[in-house]
């Protein structure tokens, strides 16, 4: 924490566990840097600072509204230990809060459920609505008596956290700091706007089937948004994928404002087996068709977006050194997310795409025994193909001082 004295100079907390010059390095032209220092990824004290400063104080995802498909569908979530509620309030809205009681702390929902009327907290039913309303408070003021002078109801509401919902993605920002969701989104959301224009967008539909699967990984967050962001290590790592999608057919992508960064393939020409094929995006230019996009929004969500098909792949840090992975995939329109006519295009490319994302996952697991070395100075970047996720660790030094 930063202590904003006048006339002293502001000192990072983040200093206290890593050398000042290790980071300030980060931030230089690619060919003198280096990337970010091992206690990045092995400190657990660090990673308490990055829950604040790249958690707490940003836009972050933890979850998709597709899984809370109806009124009153409730479910638990920790973000690195922070207990959270996600719902779908009686007017259909998705509303996210704390998972704490303000009665005496109990953390009220332990398992996902559907709220009928009211939440219960299980230890003295203090119970609120799906709005975080504190409506019940049974013999408050003594034996049947359930209301008391002295007590105001409306100061013991549960807190809401501030929330937003972009392409189905649940965006939280916890401290409330931000600037609003929709400034913060403009610049990837316009960028997409040449090929993918936002009426088009309506059109996703998750996938009921083959819309899901999750992974582990036994390594820090950073590692996976880290490979994502290249295209380097195709060749190597995916060879099924290169054999159609080579390096040379990629570019970089680095967003400004510094949110995010990725790749782009010029080459997209999805190969699955059978007659049928997705139905593509309908206002998805023709000169752009072979255009797919794969970018990181930082901190925490992987985002790859085709003609035929859009996923989220979004990071559920753990620990310092585990992380849950988890793909959201959805298509053009309901017959092509949840028809029979589709299933076998549906069944084949969740295939492709979870034994790509298991490529990674053993790359990224590696890198984290790396980085037990005292000798690794945080890596010597390529100055040509490591830049989109030098962009990558350039936000996370700044940010996180
Ligand atoms: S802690 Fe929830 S009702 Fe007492
Ligand atoms: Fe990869």
């Amino acid at each position: 924490m930063a202590w904003p004295l006048r006339g002293y100079q502001v000192v990072s907390e983040v200093y206290n566990i890593i050398e000042k010059k290790k980071l300030d390095v980060v931030s230089n032209p690619i060919e003198k840097s280096h990337g970010l220092p091992n206690e990045c990824y092995t400190s657990e004290k660090y990673t308490q600072l990055e829950r604040k400063k790249l958690f707490e104080d940003k836009w972050v995802v933890i979850g998709v509204a597709s899984s809370l498909p109806n009124k009153g569908d409730a479910k638990p979530f920790d973000l690195l230990g922070i207990p959270i509620i996600i719902l779908r309030d009686k007017k259909n809205k998705i509303r996210v809060f704390h998972n704490v009681c303000s009665h005496r702390g109990y953390k009220i929902l332990q398992k996902s459920c559907k709220i009928k009327n009211l939440i219960r907290c299980p230890y003295h039913s203090w119970s609120y609505d799906t709005s975080g309303k504190l409506i019940a408070t049974p013999h408050l003021g003594g034996m049947n008596k359930h209301e008391c002078k002295k007590f105001d109801k409306s100061k013991s509401n549960l807190k809401e956290i501030r929330s937003s919902v972009w392409l189905d993605m649940i965006f939280i920002n916890i401290s409330e700091n931000e600037i609003s969701f929709e400034k913060y989104i403009k610049p990837l959301s316009d960028r997409w706007e040449q090929f993918w224009p936002k009426k088009d967008r309506k059109l996703m539909v998750y996938s009921n089937d083959f819309g899901y699967f999750n992974l582990n990984a036994k390594c820090n967050w950073k590692f996976a948004i880290e490979n994502y962001c290249e295209s380097y290590h195709l060749p190597w790592v995916h060879p099924g994928l290169n054999s159609y999608s080579k390096i040379s057919d990629h570019y970089h992508i680095q967003g400004l404002p510094n949110r995010f960064a990725g790749q782009g393939t010029k080459v997209y020409n999805p190969k699955l087996k059978g007659k049928e094929k997705f139905p593509c995006f309908p206002n998805w230019p023709k000169d752009k068709e072979h255009i797919a996009e794969y970018v990181a929004l930082f901190p925490n969500v992987m985002l790859g977006i085709h003609k035929d098909h859009f996923y989220a792949y979004w990071l559920e840090p753990v620990d310092h050194k585990f992380t849950k992975e988890h793909m959201e995939i959805y298509y053009v329109g309901e017959k092509a997310a949840n028809s029979q006519k589709y299933k076998s295009l549906r069944k084949q490319n969740h295939k492709l795409w979870k034994s790509v994302q298991i490529e990674d996952v053993g790359i990224i697991e590696g890198m984290q025994e790396g980085r037990n070395s005292p000798s690794y100075n945080g890596g010597n970047f390529s100055p040509v193909m490591d830049n989109p996720t030098h962009h990558f660790h350039k936000w996370v030094a700044t940010n996180i001082v």
